[in-house]
């Protein structure tokens, strides 16, 4: 079950837009294009690029993750992530799509695992809000992060630990797995001194690289989902992105298109999933595009660069009703993905009536499965007619195998993408300024130069 890809719309020939990528363009790139190729190829598998591989080396892992599964699924009744970028937005895009879409609404039964509950913010609201719908008792927290350090995670996981020490005394240990690194960091000591079942994220497996380790597999197990199946499906996606011919190569030909789209000022990446189930995709791409994208470095060591393409969230149809209008007659600075599904899950016939009013009656008997196509290809239409780039990645149906092949495609592309400007797609420089600027600003200890270096800024 493939995924399909349409980049006609981002090409001469097809497309009308003055951006539009021509043949010559695409051939002129052919070197620069098989070194980033050869770059994947031989770094795959090891340092930042172990993520490659999660597809293959896992068994013992996955066998670990579904007996754990087992037991939490039979003692209690809700499962909680406590975590924050890397380590949240891959399992709230895949619970997205591969749950129910009330999933935490239905009754225990029809539900047939926990509830699952993803607190990736730390908005006291929130926080306490979550309180008032979940038993301690019955609740497993999975802390999460890489780094084990992050104050996000750790403030939610020291909250948490007091609230299922209050409610079970000395068995609160069994109710929060820890996920993070095997040796760096707090939270892999805490978890030694205090007990906790402990899942490791790989050394070269980064956050948003993350969602098919222990990260993402044991929220998606709790859940009840076929984790081998999704990984089998970044296994199959893996062989079509290892293609060494770019132009049979989807994802890494997307990655040349958005690079090239990027030197012709298409300076925004839209996402802009057409089904509910995917909507939260979007955000997982944000992040994936944004940090490892956005980048600044100094070309031969002295002249400033700074790349990256903005990535915006969108979903099809509701924001066809808010930014499309943008998007069609705004600047020439975008490239819109569409994310298509080719068959749901269930569809909806529209009844006959009022069919003396021709301009409503029309709608009768259609599906509202046929309804979103004929808005997305009508979307997709109003951005050719205004000389828009688009394409679109359609997946036949959406269940484990084909989220497995998206997430691996988009990751391969992005990579992709990297390789070819030359940056480190790995890292996330200023994503950790932020961090060591919280922990100066709330005292950790060893960060009092920080503290005063953020002091010295002038008084506002
Ligand atoms: O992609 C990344 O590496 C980051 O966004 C991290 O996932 C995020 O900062 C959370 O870090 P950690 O898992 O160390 O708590």
């Amino acid at each position: 079950m493939r995924l399909k890809v349409d980049y006609n719309n981002m090409l001469a020939g097809y497309s009308k837009a003055a951006a539009a990528i021509t043949p010559q363009e695409i051939a002129a790139l052919k070197d620069k294009a098989a070194e980033a190729f050869q770059f994947i190829a031989q770094n795959r598998g090891k340092g930042t690029m172990e993520w490659s591989e999660l597809p293959y080396n896992q068994d013992a892992v996955v066998a670990d993750i579904l007996q754990e599964a087992k037991a939490i699924r039979e003692k209690c009744d809700t499962f909680v992530v406590l975590g924050i970028g890397g380590s949240a937005l891959g399992p709230i895009a895949v619970q997205q799509a591969l749950n129910h879409l009330n999933y935490n609404e239905l009754p225990a039964e029809k539900r047939g695992g926990p509830r699952v509950y993803v607190l990736d913010n730390i908005d006291p609201e929130r926080i306490s809000g979550i309180l008032d719908i979940i038993d301690p008792k019955k609740t497993v927290f999975n802390v999460i992060t890489k780094s084990g350090s992050t104050s996000e995670t750790m403030s939610q996981y020291l909250i948490f630990r007091e609230i299922l020490k209050g409610a079970l005394g000395e068995d609160y240990a069994g109710h929060i797995v820890a996920t993070t690194d095997a040796e760096n960091g707090y939270l892999v000591k805490i978890a030694a001194q205090e007990g906790f079942k402990a899942f490791v994220i790989p050394a070269g497996v980064g956050g948003r690289f993350s969602e098919m380790c222990p990260v993402g597999l044991l929220a998606a197990a709790v859940a009840g989902i076929d984790i081998r199946e999704m990984l089998a499906g970044a296994a199959a996606m893996d062989k079509i992105a290892s293609n060494t011919d770019i132009m049979q190569n989807p994802a890494c030909l997307g990655g040349l298109l958005q690079y090239i789209a990027m030197q012709k000022g298409m300076n925004i990446t839209v996402m802009m999933p057409y089904a509910d189930s995917l909507r939260y995709m979007a955000d997982w791409y944000a992040q994936l595009w944004a940090e490892s994208l956005g980048k600044q470095y100094a070309l031969d060591g002295k002249t400033e660069v700074f790349t990256g393409q903005t990535p915006v969230k969108a979903l099809g149809v509701t924001d066809q009703h808010s930014q499309v209008q943008l998007y069609t007659e705004g600047p020439f600075d975008k490239v819109v993905t569409f994310l298509a599904v080719e068959k749901f899950r269930c569809d909806v016939t529209i009844p006959h009536g009022h069919e003396d009013i021709p301009a409503v009656g029309f709608l009768g008997g259609h599906t509202m499965a046929e309804l979103l196509e004929a808005e997305m290809n009508a979307t997709e239409y109003a951005l050719y007619k205004a000389k828009r780039l688009s394409c679109k990645v359609t997946l036949p149906e959406v269940n484990a195998f084909t989220i497995g092949e998206l997430l691996y495609f988009f990751e391969m592309q992005v990579s992709f993408v990297g390789a070819l400007l030359g940056i480190d797609t790995f890292n996330q420089p200023g994503v950790e300024e932020g961090k060591v600027a919280t922990y100066a600003l709330l005292g950790r200890p060893g960060f009092e130069e920080k503290k005063a270096e953020l002091d010295a800024r002038p008084a506002k």
